[in-house]
C-alpha cells in the first residue's frame, strides 16, 4: 500500500503552492481575502512545511532536526496539549526523510482508525516487516506514525512493545498523544520523549503576525492581543479564531454597508462568544456596588444582549477579581466563605 505514489497527493501539493501564490497576489484586497478565508482552513494552509516554520519548541525541533539529518532518529514520543505542533513536527520530519510524497511512504494511523490489537498485529507488523525502500527516497528507514496514541487499547500497546523491538533496525515509531499517562511505561521507555508545552504569547503573536502579513489583513494591536489571550497557547485555536473573525467581520461590514475590515478586540471576542473585558469590568462593578435585584437584572440583560454563557461570565469575573482584586489569601477566604454560606443554605433548606 505504502509504495504507491498517487497523483492526488501531487495535486494537493500543487494546490497548496497555488493557494500560497494567489494569496500573495491578493495581498491587501479585503474582499478577496474574505472569500479565500472561507475557502481554505488556515490551520492547514499554514501548517509548517519545514522545521523552521515550527514556532516555539526550539530545543526540541533542533534536536529532532539534528537526529534526522544524522540518520539517528530514535523512536519518538511527542506529547502535550492540542494545537502545539506535535503532528506538524512529525510530518515535517517525514517530508525531510521522504520528500513531498511522504504520505504514501509512511504508515500513518490516527484516532479515526481502529486502535485495537488487530491493527498492531496486521497493519503495523505487516508494514514493519516488509522490505525497506530503495527507490530514490532519502531514507531507507521506515516511519510508522501513531497519532493520538493515547486512544490505543492497553492490549494494543502491550503488543506494540514487541513489534517496536523486533523491527528497530529499519523502522522508527513516532507516537503522538495529549495524555502521556495513558501510554504504558514500557512503551514510554522505548521512546525518546518530548513535551510540547502550550506556546507562549510571544510565539503565538509572531506566528499570527506572519499569517496576518501573508493574508494582508488589518488587525489592531488590541485585536492581536485578544487572539493571543483567547488561544491559551493553542496555535490551531488562534488561527481558527482569526479566520472566523475575518469571515464574521466581512459579513457584518457588508450588512451594515461599512467599509472597514479592521479586526479589533471586540470583533474577536464577539466572534468567539467570549465576554468582552469591558462587559466583565461592568459586571464586576455591579456585583460589588449594586443591590441583589439590580445586579440580577443588569447581568441578565447583558447576558441576553451579548448572547453570553453564564459559565464564561463566572470564569471571567473570577479571573478578573483574582487579577485586579485583592490578594490571594482574601480571595481564597471569599471562595471558602461562599461555599460555607451555600452549605448552610442547603442544610437550612433540607430541614
Ligand atoms: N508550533 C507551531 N508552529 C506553527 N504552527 C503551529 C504550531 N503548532 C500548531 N500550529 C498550527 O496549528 C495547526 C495544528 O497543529 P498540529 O496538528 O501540529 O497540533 P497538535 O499538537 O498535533 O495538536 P493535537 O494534539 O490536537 O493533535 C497546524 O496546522 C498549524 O497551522
Ligand atoms: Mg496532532
Amino acid at each position: 500500500m505504502a509504495e504507491v505514489i498517487s497523483l492526488m497527493d501531487i495535486d494537493e501539493d500543487d494546490k497548496h503552492q497555488e493557494q500560497n501564490g494567489s494569496q500573495k497576489l491578493n495581498k491587501g484586497k479585503s474582499v478577496a481575502t474574505a472569500t479565500d478565508a472561507k475557502a481554505t482552513p488556515w490551520v492547514e494552509k499554514y501548517r509548517p512545511q519545514s522545521l523552521a516554520d515550527v514556532a516555539a519548541h526550539r530545543d526540541i525541533v533542533d534536536t529532532i532536526d539534528r537526529l534526522t539529518s544524522e540518520n539517528r532518529l530514535p523512536h519518538l514520543l511527542l506529547y502535550g496539549p492540542p494545537g502545539t505542533g506535535k503532528t506538524s513536527t512529525i510530518l515535517v520530519v517525514a517530508r525531510k526523510l521522504y520528500g513531498a510524497q511522504y504520505h504514501n511512504i509512511i504508515l500513518e494511523l490516527n484516532a479515526s482508525d481502529d486502535r485495537g490489537i488487530d491493527v498492531v498485529r496486521q497493519q503495523i507488523q505487516g508494514f514493519a516487516s516488509t522490505q525497506s525502500f530503495s527507490f530514490g527516497v532519502k531514507s531507507s528507514v521506515k516511519l510508522i506514525l501513531l497519532d493520538e496514541a493515547d486512544a490505543m487499547t492497553k492490549d494494543a500497546q502491550f503488543a506494540l512493545r514487541r513489534v517496536i523491538e523486533k523491527y528497530t533496525k529499519n523502522t522508527r515509531f513516532a507516537l503522538i498523544c495529549n495524555h502521556v499517562n495513558k501510554i504504558i511505561p514500557a512503551l514510554q521507555s522505548r521512546c525518546t520523549r518530548f513535551r510540547f508545552a502550550p506556546l507562549d504569547p510571544i510565539h503565538v503573536t509572531e506566528r499570527l503576525k506572519h499569517v496576518i502579513d501573508a493574508e494582508g489583513l488589518d488587525v489592531t494591536d488590541s485585536g492581536l492581543a485578544a487572539l493571543v489571550r483567547l488561544s491559551n497557547g493553542d496555535m490551531r485555536k488562534a488561527l481558527n479564531i482569526l479566520q472566523s473573525s475575518i469571515i464574521n467581520n466581512f459579513f457584518a461590514t457588508c450588512s451594515q454597508h461599512m467599509a472597514s475590515q479592521k479586526i479589533t478586540d471586540e470583533a474577536v471576542y464577539l466572534c468567539t462568544g467570549n465576554p468582552l473585558p469591558k462587559d466583565i469590568e461592568q459586571i464586576s462593578y455591579w456585583l460589588l456596588n449594586e443591590s441583589f435585584a439590580e445586579s440580577l437584572t443588569r447581568v441578565s440583560e447583558t447576558k441576553t444582549r451579548r448572547g453570553l454563557a453564564l459559565i464564561d461570565i463566572v470564569r471571567e469575573v473570577t479571573i478578573y477579581s483574582l487579577s485586579f482584586g485583592c490578594n490571594d489569601k482574601l480571595q481564597l477566604g471569599s471562595l471558602i466563605a461562599t461555599f460555607t454560606q451555600a452549605r448552610s443554605a442547603l442544610v437550612a433548606a433540607a430541614k
